[in-house]
Parts: C-alpha cells; structure tokens; sequence
C-alpha cells in the first residue's frame, strides 16, 4: 500500500540505519542529561496500543515523546474497541488518521504485520511473542557505551529461545557478531532457516556458552503468553539459571544483561543481578534514549 518506514523487527534496518540510530542516541541522551530542551517532534502523537502488561516500554514511550515535545497516548485491549473484534485492519486505518506514530505490543508477530500494512503512519514493535526489537537496541547500545563496538564479541543466551533471543540472532547477523545459546531440550531456536547458523551455536550445557562470552543474558522461564506452561518451565529449566559460577567462567570484562522484569532465583541469582558486572538499571534507562532517537528518525526521516 505504501512506503512507509516501520520498525516491526530488528532487521527492519540496515547496518548503516542501527549506526545513525546510535549515534543520535547518543547526542539525544547527552542533550537530556545535560537538560536541554530538543522538542522536534512538538505537536506529534505516538499512539500504544498495549495487549500485554508493561512498566518499561510504556514509561519509555509515554515520556520520550513528552521529552520530544509530543504526546503519548495509551489504549489497551480491555477498554478499547481492540479487545471486541474490531479487525486490526480497520483499527489501523482509523488510529493511523489521528497520530504520526503506532507502537504496538501484542501477541503474534502477524498481528502488527497486518496494523502496518494497513498503517498511514509509522508502527513499532513494541514486543510480540516472536520479537522484542526494542529491545536489543537499548542492549546494544548500553554494550558500545560499556565497550565500544559489538562486532566480533559473544553473547551467551541462557535460557528459552524467545522473543529476545530471537530479535539476538536478528542482530548478530546484521552487525557482525556471535550468539551462544543454550536452551533445555524442546526449546530450542526454531531451526527453519529463520537465522543465520554462521552467527550462532548451541550449547547443551549453559556453562559452555558462557565460556568467554563478552555478555551473558538470559530472561524469564515463561514469557507472557505462555502462563499455562509455567509449571512445567519451572522443571525445565532448573539448570538455566545464570550464576555467579557462569559469570566466573565468562570473559573477564563481561557485562550480565536482562530485558526485566527477573525473578531473583529463578533465571537469575540475586548476586549476579544485583553484583558489579549486571548493568540492567542501565538497559533499561537507554530503552528512553534509543526509542527517542527511534522515533525521531521514523517520524521526521533522517536528521
Ligand atoms: N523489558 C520490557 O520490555 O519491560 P516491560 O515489559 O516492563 O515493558
Ligand atoms: N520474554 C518476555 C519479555 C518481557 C519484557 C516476555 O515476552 O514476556
């Protein structure tokens, strides 16, 4: 229908795209710590549409374009007509006439691929069960802050191969880096031909993927969407906890990243989460900084 520009998963962009989107992340996060006013999207609206709970990707949203000089505006699937069967063709082209951006986050990844073909405006994934792009950004970037570039360097996946390990393959491939990941049996990574097997190897023991890793990273046992599973999770994958001896035998610069919310004891142990090599609190600070600039680029085009 037309061209517009979405970020409905991390390929989406190109290499040269992720480095302008960094670089200006950098300069937005730097004029806001410094309390500069930068309002270029003054008058614009970002429209999210939430089917899942949310504290990071809301916030992060609802105050970067605040920060911009627009307005966020929240709808959920219980009190909007989203949650009666209106078709999301329709709703996309009525939500698209009133705003300049759509962030949605939903359950399958058809859904907001159907919103943006029927969008007028730009739509971003907010988190489906198969991808969380935004995610990976405010990742990488918290990765060039700490260390510089990513290329070349190993992240160790530790755990279910979800929404998140999956957007890690994504990116691996398109800039240049190695994924090591270990699942328990019967959750490996979808083998069919969705990524790239010269930018990851798997593991069956989780210390193995870890070995020199540059981060470690791991996420829930049971991604929402998936509750009914959760008892069975909890059994298998009792060994896929990160801890402080998988951090030992990681690279000695290592950095320990979440996406949050963690369950202390369960994916991850309080003294990995909580010790000097976990820069979670920072992840989750840059999802402000790399959406700003996220959004900047998809409503305005390059700066
Ligand atoms: N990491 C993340 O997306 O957090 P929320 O579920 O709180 O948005
Ligand atoms: N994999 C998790 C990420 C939450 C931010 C989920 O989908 O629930």
């Amino acid at each position: 229908m037309n061209k517009i520009k979405h970020f409905l998963q991390f390929n989406d962009f190109g290499k040269d795209e992720m480095e302008l989107l960094f670089e200006r992340t950098k300069w937005i996060k730097d004029q806001y710590k410094s309390y500069k006013k930068y309002w270029p999207l003054e008058d614009r609206t970002l429209v999210m549409i939430f089917e899942k709970a949310s504290t990071r990707t809301r916030l992060s949203f609802e105050a970067g374009m605040h920060q911009l000089g627009g307005a966020g505006i929240y709808l959920n699937t219980r009190d909007s007509q989203l949650g009666r069967g209106e078709p999301v063709e329709d709703a996309a082209q009525v939500i698209s006439r009133m705003c300049d951006a759509v962030m949605i986050r939903t359950f399958e990844q058809d859904i907001i691929d159907r919103f943006a073909k029927n969008s007028r405006v730009p739509v971003i994934n907010g988190l489906t069960n198969e991808y969380h792009p935004c995610q990976i950004l405010a990742d990488i970037y918290t990765f060039i802050e700490k260390r510089g570039s990513i290329q070349g360097k190993t992240v160790a996946w530790i755990g279910d191969s979800n929404n998140v390990c999956n957007t890690w393959l994504q990116a691996a491939e398109l800039l240049d880096f190695n994924v090591h990941v270990s699942t328990p049996k019967g959750y490996e990574v979808e083998r069919d031909g969705l990524y790239n097997d010269k930018y990851y190897q798997e593991f069956k023991d989780p210390m193995d993927a870890a070995r020199d890793a540059d981060i470690v990273t791991t996420d829930v046992w049971t991604s929402m969407g998936f509750e009914s599973e959760k008892n069975e999770r909890i059994k298998d994958f009792t060994d896929w906890q990160v801890d402080r001896d998988m951090m030992e035998i990681a690279g000695k610069d290592a950095l320990f990243m979440h996406c949050l919310p963690a369950h202390r004891g369960e994916e991850v142990a309080a003294d990995v989460i909580d010790g000097p090599k976990s820069v979670v609190w920072e992840e989750a600070e840059n999802r402000l900084h790399v959406q700003k600039a996220l959004l900047e680029y998809l409503i305005l085009g390059k700066i």
